[in-house]
């Protein structure tokens, strides 16, 4: 069914990038119907609005020929959320205190599901201790918050102020609407690659982008958990939300997971730690000569350490695999102690490292579940699911 999305929009001078955010919505498959405060028509007019949402735009309480108190109610009644983007503090002060002078402000207080605030202001209006107060008194009640982030700021400063970008408060919205199935879990995703230092100049690593690792990261907050993501050196863009941290070497990946590994429900590895390191770093700058041999050897496995010290945790691995794969993966679960195994063909060029498609086969003890290609995205949720 359609999902209706009430959008407040108040006079912030980032109210250009609502538009844009609106835009996103209608395409998605929203329905939006909006509400502009008095002072917000004088900085676009309702007619932009009304043409980019397709939809009705609301603007006055009190104008004869319409019987907007009652229209109040009824559009708090019918929408499935209510976003005000942005939100002044001065709007936040008042719904903070019960305030309903306005159209805006007064289906606020008549809305009894969740509202989204998506902050914006100069950092001394931001920071000032009155909207602080406003802001815990809101986080107390139904209310969630979208800060506002640090940049360049319309009044020529650079500070905390700026409304957070259409993406992230798109986001949010689509965020709001998945079920919150894994709310309490605690989860540790690892992604991407890890390097072993050849000299100071010089590393060994894999193809590893961490796509994986970083939707499976997305769609476990999405849904509710606490998720930390340690990651490796990646080009994705990080998920919001998540706690994330920044590994280069494997010691470093392990001892992040340890540091957390007894307070958390599922640990999901996705991450390629290098199997190999040199076996004597130089820690002069080898000179470039005909040939040069180095010597390998084996890495300690991070998976099997956490798989042999595991008690309640659910433990996901990854297979990487060029042939053989339900043989070699099937063996990785047992010697890794893990509960699941996801196993991929990494030898085609349409799944595997570095695009957005997945082909993988769930692999447990009791079973292996062969599932087609898809994008990571929807892998994700398949994963998931298993916890
Ligand atoms: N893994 C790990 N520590 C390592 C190597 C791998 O924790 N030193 C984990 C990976 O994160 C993955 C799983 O083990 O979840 C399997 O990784 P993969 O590269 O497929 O297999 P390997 O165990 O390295 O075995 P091989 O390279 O022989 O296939």
């Amino acid at each position: 069914m359609t999902k209706k999305i009430l959008l407040g929009v108040t006079s912030g001078i980032a109210i250009y990038k609502v538009l844009e955010l609106c835009s996103r919505l209608v395409k998605a498959g929203y329905e939006i119907e909006v509400i502009m405060t008095e002072n917000a028509t004088k900085m676009i007019s309702p007619l932009v609005f009304e043409t980019i949402s397709r939809g009705k735009v609301h603007t006055d309480m009190f104008h004869s020929g319409h019987h907007e108190e009652v229209e109040h109610i009824e559009m708090a009644k019918r929408a499935d959320l209510f976003l005000i983007a942005p939100t002044t503090v001065n709007t936040l002060a008042k719904i903070a205190n019960g305030i309903g002078d306005n159209l805006l402000t007064s289906t606020a207080l008549a809305y009894d599901k969740t509202i989204i605030l998506a902050l914006s202001a100069n950092t001394k209006m931001i920071e000032n201790p009155v909207t602080k107060e406003n802001i815990k008194k809101l986080q107390d009640r139904n209310f969630e918050f979208i800060n506002s982030k640090s940049g360049m700021l319309a009044c020529n400063t650079v500070g905390n102020g700026r409304l957070a970008e259409p993406e992230e408060i798109f986001e949010r919205v689509e965020d709001y609407f998945v079920k919150k199935d894994l709310k309490g879990k605690n989860i540790i995703v690892t992604a991407g690659p890890t390097r072993e230092a050849v000299d100071p100049v010089r590393y060994i690593t894999n193809r590893s982008s961490g796509k994986m690792g970083f939707a499976i990261a997305k769609k476990a907050f999405q849904r509710g958990a606490n998720v930390t993501l340690i990651y490796g050196d990646c080009k994705v863009k990080l998920p919001y939300g998540t706690e994330n941290i920044k590994i280069t070497y494997n010691d470093e990946l392990k001892s992040e997971i340890d540091k957390r590994f007894d307070n958390t429900d599922c640990l999901i590895m996705a991450a390629a730690p290098c199997d190999f390191r040199v076996e004597k770093y130089s820690k002069d700058k080898i000179k470039t000569k005909n040939s040069l041999t180095l010597n390998l050897v084996e890495n300690e496995d991070i998976l099997k350490y956490f798989g042999m010290k595991k008690k309640k945790q659910i433990i996901i691995g990854f297979a990487a695999e060029t042939f053989d794969l339900y043989e070699n993966a099937t063996k990785k679960l047992k010697s890794k102690n893990c509960d699941y195994i996801i196993a991929n063909d990494v030898s085609s060029s349409t799944s595997g490292f570095d695009v957005d498609d997945n082909k993988a086969s769930i692999i447990s003890k009791e079973e292996s579940i062969e599932l087609p290609l898809m994008p990571k995205i929807v892998l994700a949720d398949e994963i998931l699911n298993l916890i």
